[in-house]
């Protein structure tokens, strides 16, 4: 196998070789980096995956699946995780190199059309970039073999090749699982520092913070006083967000919408559960998080 591996690294010219060692280190590190993110398959927390694909723009050209996405955000998570390995250590081994290439080109195209679609100019999202990349490598690739080859199921060492690819991947998303990165610096219980002052804060809005879990949550205020609330939506965990027209809490998934002047109760939407109140403690101009 380390001879397929040795003799992978010497059929492209220095530059296709330096650019599929760029491509297949980040590829295993965005795996890497998903794995060890706490929140990114937690509901609520900071980075989770459900509420980064509810952030994809309306103008999004796969707009037409977001829902379908978000009520799936945990497997496309996972899927996500292991894809990431498999194409990285792929493209480092040399096996199924062109289906890897192949792979990392529509995850990069994908995001493009979703994440980084709004991104202006283009050239500040590197999903843009990533596109050509793999396309160049692509393109080499198929220079050299000038066909796509399927794996052959009857030869055994290529089957253990593949289940072999398909395991490290599978065990680095376990592994990351169990080297968590720890949580983002919070705003923690009892923590002297104010997160916000009531004068910065209009009556009638509101502005965005962490609760004590790192998880996104709202702080209003009216001509009473102010309150928090979690925004995490309690229909399926999306980051709500607050509508200056409406004054209205409004989760951009399924369209749930909240009345934070009146406890967070839900005014529309396929909930019936208000948004969990966020303990605050206000000391002159001073709001802190209990
Ligand atoms: S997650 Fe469905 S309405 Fe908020």
């Amino acid at each position: 196998m380390f001879t397929a591996i040795q003799r992978s690294w010497r059929i492209h010219p220095l530059p296709i070789s330096i650019l599929r060692l760029w491509l297949g280190v980040t590829w295993i590190y965005a795996g890497w980096h998903k794995a060890t993110d706490p929140g990114f398959l937690t509901k609520g927390a900071n980075g989770y995956i459900g509420s980064q694909l509810a952030r994809i723009p309306k103008s999004s050209p796969l707009n037409f699946a977001l829902n379908k996405l978000v009520e799936n955000a945990d497997l496309m998570g996972l899927v996500a995780m292991i894809s990431e390995f498999a194409i990285g250590l792929a493209t480092l081994s040399g096996f199924m190199l062109v289906y890897a290439a192949l792979g990392g080109l529509i995850m990069s195209l994908t995001l493009w059309l979703t994440l980084s679609w709004t991104v202006s100019p283009y050239f500040l999202g590197s999903n843009s970039a990533y596109v050509i990349m793999w396309a160049v490598l692509l393109g080499s690739i198929f220079r050299k073999s000038g066909r796509l080859r399927l794996p052959n199921f009857s030869d055994r060492r290529e089957v253990l090749t593949l289940a072999l690819l398909g395991g490290l991947s599978i065990i680095g998303v376990i592994a990351g699982k169990n080297f968590k990165r720890g949580p983002k610096k919070l705003l923690s219980a009892g923590s002297s520092n104010a997160i916000a002052k009531v004068s910065d804060i209009a009556i009638g809005t509101s502005i965005n913070i962490v609760d004590t879990f790192g998880a996104p949550a709202i702080i209003f205020r009216t001509k009473s006083g102010v309150y928090a609330y979690s925004a995490v939506c309690t229909h399926q965990g999306c980051t709500v967000e607050f509508d200056k027209n409406s004054k209205h809490l409004i989760c951009p998934c399924h369209g749930a919408e909240y009345d934070p002047a009146n406890s967070a109760k839900v005014l529309a939407g396929p909930t019936t559960t208000p948004l969990p109140k966020v303990e605050i403690l206000v000391k002159g101009d001073e709001i802190f998080l209990v």
